[in-house]
Formats: structure tokens, C-alpha cells, sequence
């Protein structure tokens, strides 16, 4: 009778352990929802903190994860880490410069042309190459969000310089260049945008 007595008291204590370890692990966690809302474009950022080329990995693996035409994954990326490269990139984003300060990573991104929306070398359907940068999108889309969850802020910007930015990372002339994306910590709270109602963008059949 003790035997059992004893066992029932391991189990529950056991089992008490368990949940506690896993109310520990889920409190540490950010909840899809809070990334979303929380994950804004930053233009400011706190240059006294740094992200390590381990960090960025993790990031972009989670980006590789996107959906694309065909598992094509035409999407491509450079990374300025050494102060040397950041400062010639910001070089060649014109206004946008102000708005990286402090910013220890800057990626830029590129698709691979043909890819995405094409079989054997021809367009599948009428938008062609826009499949391409529909899929860029999206795996920009996964690497912001990631960035978000790891505690990280971004700012996407579309105005740089493309050739620029090509010469200066031996971009192949196969890639498109789409955006450049600045990866770091906010310093203060970014501005909340005001968004449509979702009856101005949806309409149910
Ligand atoms: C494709 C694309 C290009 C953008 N280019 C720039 C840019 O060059 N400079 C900038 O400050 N913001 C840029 N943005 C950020 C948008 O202005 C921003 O996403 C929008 O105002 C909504 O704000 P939020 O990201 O904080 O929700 C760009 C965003 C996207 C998706």
C-alpha cells in the first residue's frame, strides 16, 4: 500500500513538473497575434544594440519556408553586417538613410527572373515575372514577421538604388532587385498607420 502511495505521489509531482516547465516555455512565447500587431515599419533605431550572423540565419531559414510557385524559391539574399558594407549601402537608399540609422544589418533582396510563373522557360500565364516578385513578397513577409517574433524591428524600403546596390554585391543581372531591409531593435514606439475598413477591401459572395 505504501509502494503505491509513494508511486501516485511521484506521478502527480512529476506531472506537476511538467505542467509548470510548460507554463514556463509558453509564457516566454509571443503569440502570432501580438507579432502581427506589433510588428510596424521602424525608422528609428537603437544602434547600441547588435544581431549575430547566427541571428540572421535563423531568420532567413524561417524565411526559406515560404510558399513559392513550384518550390522555385527564387528568392535571394545579401547581407551587409561589417560597418564597411552598411555604410555603402545607406549610400543607396537616397532618403531613407536618415531612417537605418543605427540599424546593424541591412539585407537587401532580389528574386531570380524566369522562375517563378514560367515552365519550360515560358511564362505560365499572364503575369509572368510578377510571380516572382509575388513570391519575394511573401518570403519577405515570413522574414519580417520571424524578425518581429526574435524581437527584432525592420523597415522594407522600396526606394534604393538598383544598380547601384547590384554592382556593389556582384548581383547577376538574372536577379531582379526588390527591396532593401534594414533588421534591428526600435528605439522608441513606432507610429500605428491607420488601415481601410475591411469592407473597403473585402467583398463576400
Ligand atoms: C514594398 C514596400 C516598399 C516600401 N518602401 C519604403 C521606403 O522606401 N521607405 C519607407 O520609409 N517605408 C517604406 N515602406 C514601408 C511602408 O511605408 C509601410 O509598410 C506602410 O506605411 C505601413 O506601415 P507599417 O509597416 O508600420 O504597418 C515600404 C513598404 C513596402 C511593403
Amino acid at each position: 500500500m505504501l509502494k503505491i502511495k509513494l508511486l501516485l505521489t511521484a506521478t502527480v509531482a512529476a506531472l506537476l513538473v511538467g505542467c509548470c516547465n510548460n507554463e514556463k516555455s509558453s509564457s516566454n512565447a509571443v503569440s502570432f497575434d501580438d507579432v502581427i500587431a506589433s510588428r510596424r515599419s521602424v525608422r528609428s533605431y537603437d544602434s547600441t544594440k547588435t544581431i549575430s550572423e547566427a541571428q540572421v540565419r535563423e531568420l532567413l531559414t524561417s524565411a526559406q519556408q515560404a510558399p513559392s510557385w513550384a518550390n522555385q524559391q527564387p528568392t535571394k539574399y545579401y547581407v551587409a553586417q561589417s560597418a564597411a558594407m552598411i555604410d555603402s549601402v545607406k549610400n543607396y537608399i537616397g532618403g531613407n538613410r536618415r531612417n537605418v540609422e543605427g540599424a546593424p544589418i541591412l539585407i537587401v533582396s532580389t528574386f531570380e527572373r524566369g522562375k517563378s510563373g514560367f515552365f519550360n522557360g515560358n511564362p505560365a500565364n499572364d503575369l509572368g515575372d510578377l510571380w516572382g516578385a509575388y513570391d519575394n513578397g511573401l518570403a519577405n513577409c515570413y522574414l519580417i514577421l520571424k524578425a518581429r517574433a526574435m524581437g527584432f524591428d525592420t523597415l522594407i524600403m522600396g526606394m534604393r538604388d538598383s544598380d547601384a546596390l547590384r554592382r556593389l554585391f556582384s548581383i547577376p543581372e538574372n536577379e531582379a532587385v526588390t527591396a532593401v531591409i534594414s533588421l534591428g531593435y526600435r528605439s522608441g514606439e513606432p507610429r500605428v498607420p491607420q488601415h481601410k475598413n475591411l469592407d473597403d477591401i473585402v467583398k463576400f459572395f
